[in-house]
């Protein structure tokens, strides 16, 4: 009897969540190369990996049982190819997947915002590809340790090709949850991650930032305006929380005490952890937002609406990519994020946030 062959996996972008989720599959049997950087490649061969969670996991993959390259080659004889490079990166790693991966590779895409998928397949118009999400912050603690810092599970675009590599994800403690209707997952996780520009504007680690009202109050502001145009559009958005996603900007605006309690779950976060947005400014990278407040901006566009707190948020983190503000207090923020719906609402009919 012939053993059943390890599946093959590349990870296209060796970063928190490449070396996490890549680094727990190949704990759990598969054959992973992992495809980022020198940097990172000369930290996993001087230290292997080190992969733990929030739940106790503390996982250790040596350097000898997880491959690194540079080039997208390697991914040439992969079964599965994980793209987790930023939104910004996805048309290069598209193209230099087309002419390596064979014609039976599936592509999944571990990356936020609406249209990366779109983006890969646009460029690998003769393969499967998937857009996958990851509900789960990983914070880089450096020397090859990658932690998981919140909980969840990975949620993927459902499709017969799924089946070859589900067993895999489930064995790395990984599940993959499938779903028809993939863009309504996509939504409800762009509203949550609404919140990374404001983090990112904070300076703080998010547990900070979300503990303080004034700061959820900029995020409520976000995701309502956001909701708003999602209803107009008849947009479903699905429930990734315990609580429906309408209800999140309410939980968001209760009084800090409340929020301690009723907010637990969204505290539950490592103390260090910030959001990638934070990570992107830190380094002088191009951020996300395009791909994430800027989603929102263009379906307001779409309606023949406008989104003028989202967009507000796009301009902030321009700035401060250009080396502007980083260091909001929440109370200014907020107050600069109202003043720019402010004049759009009629007298006496403005919303507390
Ligand atoms: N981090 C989180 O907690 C988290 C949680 C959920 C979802 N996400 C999403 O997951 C995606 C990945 O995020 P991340 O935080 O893991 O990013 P990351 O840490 O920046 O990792 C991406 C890595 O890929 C490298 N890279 C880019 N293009 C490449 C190429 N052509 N060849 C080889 N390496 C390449 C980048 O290097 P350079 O920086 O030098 O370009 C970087 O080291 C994003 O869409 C993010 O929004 C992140």
């Amino acid at each position: 009897m012939s053993a059943v062959r390890p599946l093959r996996v590349s990870v296209l972008g060796a970063g928190s969540i490449g070396c996490y989720i890549g680094g727990r599959l190949a704990a759990a049997g598969a054959e992973v190369t992992l495809i980022g950087r020198e940097r990172i490649g000369t930290e996993i061969r001087a230290h292997g990996l080190r992969l733990s969670d929030l739940h106790g996991a503390d996982i250790r993959v040596g350097a000898a049982d997880v491959a690194f390259a540079t080039g997208a080659e390697s991914a040439a004889t992969a079964d599965l190819v994980l793209v987790s490079v930023k939104s910004a990166a996805t048309p290069e790693a598209g193209a230099a997947l087309a002419p390596v991966i064979g014609p039976d590779t599936v592509v999944v895409s571990a990356q936020n915002g609406l249209g990366n998928a779109d983006t890969l397949r646009a460029l690998l118009p003769e393969h499967v590809v998937l857009a996958a999400m990851v509900p789960f912050n990983v914070v880089n603690r450096g020397d090859g340790h990658f932690h998981q810092g919140s909980e969840g599970d990975l949620e993927i675009e459902q499709h017969p090709a799924v089946r070859a590599f589900a067993t895999v994800f489930d064995d790395a403690g990984l599940p993959l949850h499938a779903h028809e209707d993939f863009r309504s997952v996509q939504w409800a996780k762009l509203l949550l991650n609404l919140n990374n520009a404001v983090n990112a504007l904070s300076g703080l680690p998010l547990r900070e930032e979300l503990s303080q009202r004034s700061f959820r109050r900029a995020v409520a502001l976000a995701q309502r305006e956001a909701l708003a145009l999602l209803t107009a559009r008849g947009v479903a958005v699905a429930k990734l929380t315990p609580l429906p996603p309408r209800w999140i900007p309410l939980l968001l605006t209760v009084p800090d005490w409340v929020f301690r309690v009723a907010g637990s779950r969204m505290l539950a976060i490592d103390p260090h952890a910030r959001s990638s947005m934070w990570d992107d400014l830190e380094a002088g990278r191009r951020t996300e937002v395009d791909w994430i407040s800027g989603e929102v901006v263009r379906l307001a566009a779409a309606s023949g609406a406008d989104a003028p707190v989202n967009a507000r948020l796009v301009e902030l983190i321009r700035e401060a990519e250009a080396g502007g503000n980083r260091h909001w207090t929440g109370d200014a923020l907020l107050a600069d994020l109202r003043s720019q719906r402010a004049p759009r609402k009629p007298a006496g009919k403005r919303q507390r946030n």
